[in-house]
């Protein structure tokens, strides 16, 4: 573990931010616990990111569940896709994620978009060892090991069911009744913040890759003719761009969000969110020199994007990827238009109506019904389908469609086919969809990392954390000098009134003032009050309060404690 990784690790053990799971029992890899302190910061966190990316720009915050059955993963192309490589030790038998064994011991920066099959012969061109007992890896068949935990659902054998692997899908297969609540209105934006659930092959870095995260995502579904982003509200923002082509060269390019669109470099919705993220990074104690987007390679992108940036940030010497930001077309909402029963298109008004030929069926339910029994609404909607993208079909006898992997022959008499004039008033589309994902773990690790930093105050070594006050657990500590002569008294006394008038509190009456402040620094409180013999004796009275980043102290009447801390 480097430097500032394994003291971040330890002050979150010893203060409350996370720890490893279960570790009574011996803990797991891939699962943490957030303690108190990091419990409320990953709170906070979470609020400020609602606030930005969803009440702000109008969206709306649901809930789905966290299992979901495996038609919507065959569906959404995870059951078949999602898959990370994995090369098994033949000596210690331990699993190692095979890219990642690629990136961390060659040149090679980015390994995730390779074949199995060349991330094989790159270990063997490179004599890579097994990472725990050194053994050579040459000549051991790379492999895909598809991420998701499966589960049963219901007794008996059940029905086969996984833990959905991002939130996004949740929201998602809900599209037909989330289009119904936007009054069939494009376009809107749907967030939901919840677990996902990925076996990873290789936890590591404590709350880097776990097996159990929480994401925060926002679905925009768009109608890519009509809707463009409001690039007003960011166009001066400026963005540290690492585009493909200056990849391996370490070389950075910076650009307003305007810039960007404008020269091409990144897709204007993609800009728009790579905008708000940025400012809202900074806001919630990102240091901007250590963070950059960078555009995802070809083969890395996942099976549904079309452009892909990640926020990334640096901690220790290596970047890490905090959020995603990808524009998924229309690939999702196609993929569950055609494999359920659902309509997951919306109707777009013409200006004006329409006279066109268009061509229609009329599939004979008595012939389908008997026949395919309940895939009869699938078949007669597969044939609409296949009227509507390739009319030339309905010219043989038969035609032939699809539905759940099974290849079927339809008559073409029992479809009733005819090409008619019609008159249309508007037309079905599906929306496109740009999604900003963010991990939520992987933030507060950056800002925990970011926010510490050791120096010396009275020649005397401190541990502090600079959170952002947006995002710090407690905004202010309450401290007696002594818990005796009714200082006790008065400090609680403005612990409750500060509670009630809405500030996160702590008190705290146990051992020197020094240690306690040393304690207040190590998690992020920004201010801290203490009442002491002078307390008593002002009139009006006062107290100390403390700033945490520059340790200066000043006298401050309890009558206007409020409005000073706000
Ligand atoms: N819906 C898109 C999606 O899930 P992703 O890039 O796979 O995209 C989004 O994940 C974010 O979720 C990542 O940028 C990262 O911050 C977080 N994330 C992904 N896998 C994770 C893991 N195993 N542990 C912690 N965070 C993870």
């Amino acid at each position: 573990m480097n430097n500032l990784t394994k003291k971040v690790s330890e002050l979150s053990k010893r203060r409350g931010f996370f720890f490893q799971s279960s570790e009574a029992y011996g803990g797991v890899a891939g699962f943490q616990t957030f303690g108190p302190e990091g419990a409320e910061l990953k709170r906070n966190i979470e609020e400020s990111w609602r606030n930005t990316f969803s009440r702000e720009l109008g969206h709306r915050e649901i809930q789905a569940p966290t299992i979901m059955p495996e038609p919507v993963f065959k569906a959404s192309g995870h059951l078949d896709g999602f898959d990370d490589m994995i090369i098994e030790c033949p000596e210690c038998k331990s699993s190692i994620r095979a890219d990642h064994l690629v990136e961390d011991n060659t040149e090679i920066e980015e390994a995730e978009g390779f074949s199995t099959e060349k991330i094989a012969e790159i270990i063997a061109d490179h004599d890579l060892e097994c990472s725990n007992c050194e053994t050579s890896l040459t000549g051991i068949e790379v492999e895909d090991f598809n991420l998701m935990f499966e589960t049963s659902i219901g007794p008996g054998n059940g029905q086969p069911g996984y833990l959905r692997p991002e939130t996004a899908q949740g929201i998602f297969v809900e599209f037909p009744r989330l289009k119904e609540y936007a009054r069939n209105q494009l376009p809107f934006g749907i967030t939901q913040i919840g677990k996902a659930y990925r076996n990873e092959i290789s936890p590591r870095k404590g709350l880097v890759r776990v097996r159990e995260f929480t994401q925060a995502e926002l679905e925009h579904f768009i109608d890519p003719d009509e809707d463009e982003p409001n690039l007003d509200k960011v166009q001066d923002v400026e963005l540290k761009l690492y585009p493909v082509d200056k990849q391996g060269s370490g070389e950075y390019i910076t650009k307003t969000v305007e810039e960007a669109v404008e020269e091409d470099i990144v897709h204007n919705w993609v800009a728009y969110y790579l905008g708000i993220a940025k400012k809202w990074y900074k806001e919630i104690g990102v240091d901007m020199d250590r963070f950059r987007f960078r555009q995802h390679q070809k083969g890395e992108r996942a099976h549904y994007a079309t452009d892909c940036w990640d926020a990334e940030a640096e901690i220790d010497g290596d970047w890490i990827e905090i959020a995603g930001f990808a524009y998924r077309g229309c690939y999702d909402l196609t993929k569950h238009h055609e494999h359920s029963r659902e309509d997951f298109t919306i109707f777009k008004e013409y200006d004006e109506p329409v006279t066109k030929e268009k061509t229609v069926v009329q599939p004979d339910m008595g012939y389908l019904g008997p026949e395919y029994g309940g895939k009869a609404q699938k078949v007669a909607k597969k044939i609409g389908e296949l009227a509507q993208n390739s009319p030339e079909e309905f010219e043989k006898e038969a035609v032939n469609v699809e539905v759940d992997g099974e290849k079927l022959e339809i008559p073409t008499d029992k479809c009733n086919f005819e090409v008619k004039e019609v008159t249309e008033s508007g037309e079905h589309i599906i929306p496109h969809v740009v999604e900003p994902s963010f991990g939520v773990g992987r933030t507060v690790y950056t800002v925990l990392a970011h926010a510490y930093e050791e120096d010396e105050i009275d020649g005397e070594e401190r541990r502090v954390l600079h959170l952002s006050r947006e995002v710090s657990p407690t905004e202010v500590a309450v401290f007696p000098l002594m818990d005796k002569d009714g200082l006790g008294d008065k400090a609680q006394e403005i612990a409750a009134k500060l509670r009630e008038k809405g500030f996160s509190v702590k008190y705290d009456d146990t051992g020197n003032i020094g240690k306690r402040y040393r304690r207040q620094d190590e998690v992020g409180t920004p201010v801290c009050v203490t009442v002491d013999y002078e307390t008593l004796e002002d009139s009006p009275e006062t107290v100390t309060v403390r700033d945490r980043d520059s340790t200066e102290q000043e006298r401050v009447e309890i009558s206007k404690l409020v409005d000073y801390l706000r």
